[in-house]
């Protein structure tokens, strides 16, 4: 795979900071300083490059993160701002970087990692599978009819930031795939830079139950919901009567949510139209690690048998004996391997992306019907999303 058999590749330099910076941008084709600034949020520590005789020819961001999945955040390596210097494409160099970083995540005892693909077909290669819908949707402002002025709403100040952090992720813990997010993730969105970041929170007796954070330029276009949560019908209702008594001045909304939105749900009509979407691409680094991490429905007690199969990466490959129990799984190797699947299978059956028998029609899994039905129910659980791009 790798023919440069001469590359160094390792954690970035301070030294090789604008060097990368520059040629992630002209990779992904962004201005330089639209690129340097989440480069500097993440830090030069997180970028990992390859070199070829000293000099910087590719680069990633990792970003230390959590995905939620089963009601349990697990460590996840986020990938960000992949690119490799044109003369260098084709020839194996952007597969050594990530497989170089996938190995570095095992060594760190790190179970996932994350990604949004430019092109799916690389990141297959790697092993990573879609794992996690984020869709963005735009809603005519006059579509909202609900009139609601319970419960309060009040405006967030920073003193209130921990309670938003709360209701987030006690919202990432009754959905799957939603990210734990990074410190620098809370920033931007409470903080932006460039536009004032409104920020309000719905209470019930003092405690929050829901909040929304939306940016707005001009007429001419959408409110930009940059994060929306709530825990209550009451609180996803009174957020959407205060955006809709924007309706004289904002034509349209816009917000990333999930498959099954539950903004959708509280809205009368069906007027809101899906502009994009984009799945998010899950890396099982290590099956055993990643299978013992995640939370399982509480009732239920099961055994099942894998034999799984991994290209990339060494450890992952053979039997797997995965027992359920109270909630929590024990992984043991060995065992009978009666349900054979590929490691991307098992990423989209891990983060409940499809469920097992919609797997066996796309994918390379090998399993008796009834071993199928039993890992339907271990893998039982809400549909993957999440709104944050990375
Ligand atoms: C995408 C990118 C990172 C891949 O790195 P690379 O060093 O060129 O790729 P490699 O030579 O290591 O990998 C080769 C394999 O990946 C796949 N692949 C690589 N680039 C691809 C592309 N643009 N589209 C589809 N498949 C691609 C192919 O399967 C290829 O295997 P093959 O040559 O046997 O067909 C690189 O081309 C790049 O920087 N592109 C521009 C920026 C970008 O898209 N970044 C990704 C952001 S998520």
């Amino acid at each position: 795979m790798n023919q440069h058999t001469d590359l160094d590749i390792g954690p970035m330099h301070e030294d090789e900071f604008e060097r990368t910076v520059a040629l992630v941008a002209q990779a992904i084709g962004l201005p330089l300083e639209r690129m340097r600034r989440p480069w500097i949020k993440l830090g030069y520590r997180q970028g990992r490059v390859a070199r070829k005789h000293g000099k910087v020819v590719a680069a990633l961001g990792l970003i230390p993160m959590g995905q939620w999945f089963g009601g349990v955040s697990i460590p996840t390596g986020g990938i960000t701002a992949v690119g490799v210097a044109p003369e260098y494409r084709g020839s194996g160099v952007g597969l050594a970087l990530l497989r170089h970083t996938l190995e570095e995540l095992h060594t760190t005892g790190v179970p996932l990692s994350s990604l949004y693909p430019a092109t799916v077909t690389f990141y297959r290669r790697l092993g990573y599978e879609r794992a996690a819908t984020r869709t963005i949707y735009e809603m005519p402002t006059q579509a909202i009819t609900i009139r609601q002025q319970e419960p309060d709403i009040v405006e967030v100040e920073p003193a209130d930031y921990a309670k938003l952090r709360q209701i987030y992720s006690e919202r990432a813990r009754r959905t799957a795939g939603n990210l734990d997010r990074p410190d620098h993730f809370w920033e931007s969105y409470l903080e932006s830079p460039d536009k004032t970041a409104y920020k309000y929170m719905v209470l019930r007796e003092d405690q929050p139950e829901g909040y929304i954070i939306f940016t707005q330029t001009d007429w001419s276009n959408p409110l930009s919901i940059s994060d929306i949560c709530f825990l209550t019908r009451d609180a996803g209702r009174r957020l959407l009567a205060m955006l809709a008594a924007h309706r004289s001045t904002i034509k349209t909304l816009q917000w990333a949510g999930g498959a099954y939105d539950p903004l959708i749900f509280l809205t009368p009509e069906s007027q809101h139209t899906v502009t994009s979407s984009l799945d998010l691409m899950l890396r099982i680094v290590d099956v055993a690690g990643a299978l013992t991490a995640r939370g399982y429905p509480a009732g239920l007690r099961a055994e099942l048998h894998l034999e799984v199969h991994d290209e990339l990466l060494p450890w992952n490959n053979g039997r797997f004996t995965f027992e359920i129990d109270a909630g929590k799984a024990a992984v043991h190797p060995g065992g009978a391997g009666r349900i054979r699947l590929g490691v991307r299978e098992l990423a989209m059956l891990y983060s409940g992306y499809l469920t097992p028998l919609e797997v066996q029609s796309v994918g390379a899994i090998t399993a008796s019907e009834q071993d199928l039905l039993t890992m339907s129910q271990v893998f039982a659980g809400p549909r993957p999303w999440t709104p944050d791009m990375f």
